[in-house]
């Protein structure tokens, strides 16, 4: 009896003397690495560590993801799933109908996550009814980011809204000396810009035909040729230097005025604000030219694993993701919008303000679509052929119409 007695008081010191243990352990898998991104994740962990928990960090360097995304499926084969993992789109459903994913609608059940994002997203994060992320935000993909002192020595006196003013403001760059599109060769990179011009010059229905129905008359079509000719045009806009080139460095480009432009989502935001830029003075954002809104959600997956500690990690984890104070503090250093519905915005700067508007106005007119590039469309095998094809276009010469058939092939061969 005695005995028992100063067990427990023991397991109640242990209790008491671990307090880091207190609310459980998450390794998070994630590609937030530049600095924006890294500002923004530390608010997570920050928050999480403030509730007693620990954080283990599984960072996998790579914008984009793919890097990341390669790393995961080998943990898993493994048998090691990391406990939570930066996840979206389509890989949601193809993870969770792996059965690789613990579905947490207990905790969204208990706050009311469905009165509290907008369907287009919960829909996304649930399979067969139930959560199995839990969405951190939204990001816009269609910007344009400006430095206004390029633009000035070269005489551009307005953002572009039309492509051909985007083309005419990009010459005058160029005879200024200016790299007038700062722009890295990567895959994914290429794929962002693809996107953003094929929503630009064929709209949101054509888009929505093409990249996420896949339909193959749109990608044989005229219209795809006319976006793949634009493209052509971009690329005569680069620098010769863009192989392999980061996000970040790019975005680095625009801030040293060494580049007028760049196309990029607005995590590029996060990067001029973590090196102390403000919107309208140091740099400038505009949607890119075009109707519409890409779409682009981040969210975290919960990986089926063992252990309580991980379990209780993975629930304090979803709720502190979905938290009213977490989604404000992490989108302000992000650069993109809360997932939520009932954050004010009132402390988010004018790119911020404009994604938001533009977002609902987008809904209401049926032209906001998902990213294909970010994974928000299509399943990552067909995602791939377009990657494929968009980068084979910008590193050689292939003309557009040729550009549009082999793509409409290969979306064909991967279905
Ligand atoms: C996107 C992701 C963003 C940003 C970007 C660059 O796919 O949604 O949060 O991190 O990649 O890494």
């Amino acid at each position: 009896m005695r005995h028992l007695t100063r067990t427990m008081a023991l397991a109640a010191l242990t209790a008491l003397a671990a307090p880091a243990h207190a609310d459980g352990t998450v390794e998070v898998l994630h590609w937030w690495t530049s600095g924006g991104e890294a500002k923004a994740v530390g608010e997570l962990k920050s928050a999480f560590d403030a509730q007693g928990g620990t954080w283990v960090d599984s960072p996998i360097a790579g914008g984009g993801g793919d890097a990341a995304m390669t790393a995961l499926r080998a943990r898993v084969v493994a048998g090691n799933p990391p406990t939570a993992v930066q996840l979206k789109g389509p890989g949601i459903q193809e993870w969770a109908n792996e059965g690789a994913l613990r579905d947490v609608q207990d905790v969204a059940d208990a706050e009311h996550w469905d009165d509290v994002l907008p369907p287009v997203l919960a829909d996304i994060m649930k399979f067969d009814g139930k959560y199995v992320a839990a969405p951190v935000n939204i990001h816009r993909v269609d910007w344009l980011w400006a430095s206004p002192e390029a633009l000035a020595t070269a005489g551009v006196e307005a953002m572009p809204t039309t492509w051909e003013e985007f083309n005419a403001a990009a010459d005058k760059l160029m005879a200024a000396g200016i790299t007038p599109l700062a722009h890295g060769g990567q895959p994914w990179q290429d794929a962002t810009v693809f996107e953003v011009v094929v929503l630009g010059i064929g709209g949101a229905d054509f888009y929505r035909q093409a990249l996420v129905d896949l339909d193959d008359a749109a990608l044989r079509s005229d219209t795809m040729v006319a976006a793949f000719d634009q493209l052509r045009k971009l690329r005569g806009y680069v620098d010769p230097n863009f192989s392999g080139r980061d996000w970040n460095l790019a975005t680095a480009m625009v801030m040293r005025g060494e580049a007028g432009f760049q196309i990029m989502g607005d995590w590029a935001k996060g990067e001029f604000l973590a090196a102390g830029m403000t919107p309208g003075e140091d740099f400038l954002c505009a949607p890119a030219p075009g109707q519409g809104y890409i779409l682009n959600a981040d969210s975290f997956t919960f990986f089926n694993v063992s252990g309580e500690e991980n379990i209780k990690g993975q629930k304090v984890l979803a709720s502190l993701i979905m938290s009213p104070e977490f989604q404000k503090t992490f989108n302000l250093a992000k650069g993109s919008i809360p997932a939520r519905t009932d954050v004010a915005l009132d402390d988010f700067d004018i790119c911020a303000q404009r994604s938001h508007g533009d977002l609902l106005a987008a809904r209401d007119a049926g032209t906001l679509v998902p990213s294909m590039a970010h994974e928000m469309a299509i399943p990552r095998s067909v995602r791939g052929e377009f990657l494929d094809l968009v980068t084979q276009f910008i590193n050689s010469d292939m003309g557009s119409a040729e550009a549009a058939a082999q793509l409409a092939d290969a979306v064909q061969r991967a279905m």
